[in-house]
């Protein structure tokens, strides 16, 4: 059976490549994402997002859209028109207003809508919330293509788990949760998944329990993670070294090893939003969700604010200051800057007039400039700062020896509490 399945995947991004690349060791899958840049790239073999190695990829990569295994990258939508099994890995973000944004999966579904054939089965992975398959994906897909959903053409939901930069939770060592559309399909998606994924499956009731399950696994870590945050308020007003709080905290079994930090990215800082705003169109105003929202949108404030606090007590005058941030992108080792918090670091310190310099070894300068208007050297600027905030812990960061960058009675300010070095100031 194995070798009739043909499977489209739609959007290589930080989620999509890697799958279609495990997939693409067992079976036929033509990469259809469109950024043509990106499929440029990668059938170069290069990804720029570093998910996968360039000789990792270039062993799946195919120069022909065939029946055989191999992964083939297009932005041709005519190369998946003869796939049976779709699976959709675009964006899910919020707009500026933390509502939702569904236009990548609207898009997708009706670029899927357009080549679907009888007999197909559909697969959602990006994250959403309960419902929003059936209630947003499956009338697009219904509508362009003409085709009856559960008789024509079948659905399944299977979120994706993956932690980018993470070297060792790769995707096929990840359980993956799957659901199907009827009991038959969603046996066959859980197999489809199976068949690659080492770590197992397993096979949830229904799409709204696999959509539910994904989204309240990123709400309870960034809970979690305000948690922490509101500790940190605390303890630094009283004075207390938090880390070593949570360190002896953490030597009960059941505590919890969460640490205070900015929360960015693509995902922790997103997904609760999605579940806000389905709680409170069926009546309900979640407490915790967004007042976890909240606290860890309010990070990036708090650190500028407790530096410019620093520079006070050392009598340090804070207008003109030049400050070094180390870091930029969302999380350590990876370079993924989107919604990055270090960003609303940056713009607390520079509306007190201070100058600020960005080195950040793993961010694209273009994608940073593009995004956020901000300029970011990949190599250390050989000049003495009066402050340095280390924002991202990059594993190349804990090798500087900072006193060759910092004026006498200079400021570093380590957010992720990584320094050996004498630090000022820590979350
Ligand atoms: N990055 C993570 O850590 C992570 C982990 C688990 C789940 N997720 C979820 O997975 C989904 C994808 O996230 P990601 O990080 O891979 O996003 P991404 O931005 O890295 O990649 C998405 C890709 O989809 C492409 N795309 C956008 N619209 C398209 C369309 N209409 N047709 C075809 N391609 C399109 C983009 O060009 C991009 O290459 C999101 O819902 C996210 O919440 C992400």
């Amino acid at each position: 059976m194995k070798e009739q399945i043909k499977i489209a995947i739609i959007g290589l991004g930080y989620v999509g490549l890697p799958l279609a690349r495990l997939f693409a060791t067992t079976y036929s899958v033509v990469g259809f994402d469109i950024d043509k840049d990106r499929i440029a790239a990668l059938k170069k073999g290069i990804d720029t997002t570093l998910e996968i190695e360039n000789e990792l990829l270039k062993e799946v990569l195919v120069a022909e859209n065939s029946t055989n295994k191999g992964l083939y990258c297009t932005s041709n939508r005519k190369d998946i028109e003869d796939c049976n099994h779709y699976i959709i890995t675009v964006p899910t973000p919020v707009d500026k207003n933390n509502k939702p944004n569904l236009t990548p999966l609207i898009k997708s579904s009706e670029t899927v809508g357009n080549v679907l054939k009888k007999g197909a089965i559909v697969i959602y992975e990006s994250t959403v919330y309960p419902g929003a398959t059936e209630e947003v994906c499956i009338p697009i897909l219904e509508r362009i293509s003409g085709l009856s959903f559960n008789t024509d053409f079948f659905v399944g939901y299977s979120p994706e788990r993956i932690n980018p930069g993470d070297k060792d939770h790769t995707v096929e060592k990840i359980l993956k949760v799957t659901s199907g559309s009827t009991p038959e399909i969603a046996h066959r998606v859980n197999e489809l998944y199976a068949s690659v994924i080492t770590a197992g499956t397993h096979l949830a009731p229904s799409i709204k329990v696999a959509e539910a399950a994904k989204v309240i696994e990123n709400s309870q870590r960034d809970i979690n993670i305000a948690f922490v945050n509101e500790l940190a308020k605390i303890f630094n007003l009283l004075d207390i070294d938090t880390k070593a709080v949570l360190e002896a905290a953490a030597t009960k079994w059941n505590f919890l090893p969460f640490k205070p930090g900015l929360v960015g990215g693509h995902c922790i800082g997103v997904d609760p939003y999605y579940l806000a705003q389905k709680a409170q169109e069926v009546g309900y105003h979640p407490e915790i969700i967004l007042a976890g929202r909240r606290m860890n949108d309010s990070m990036g404030h708090y650190v500028a604010s407790e530096v410019i606090k620093l520079f006070i007590k050392k009598d340090k005058e804070i207008k003109n200051a030049k400050i070094l941030v180390l870091g930029i992108t969302f999380k350590e080792n990876c370079p993924d800057v989107r919604n990055t918090k270090v960003v609303d670091v940056i713009q607390n310190l520079e509306e007190y007039g201070t100058t600020i310099t960005v080195f950040d070894p793993w961010a694209d300068p273009n994608e940073v400039k593009n995004e956020y208007n901000i300029v970011t050297l990949k190599n250390m600027p050989q000049e003495k700062f009066d402050g340095i905030v280390l924002a991202v812990s990059h594993k190349e960061f804990v090798e500087i020896s900072f006193d060759k960058y910092l004026h006498k009675n200079g400021v570093i300010y380590d957010v992720k509490g990584i320094l050996k070095c004498e630090v000022q100031g820590k979350l």
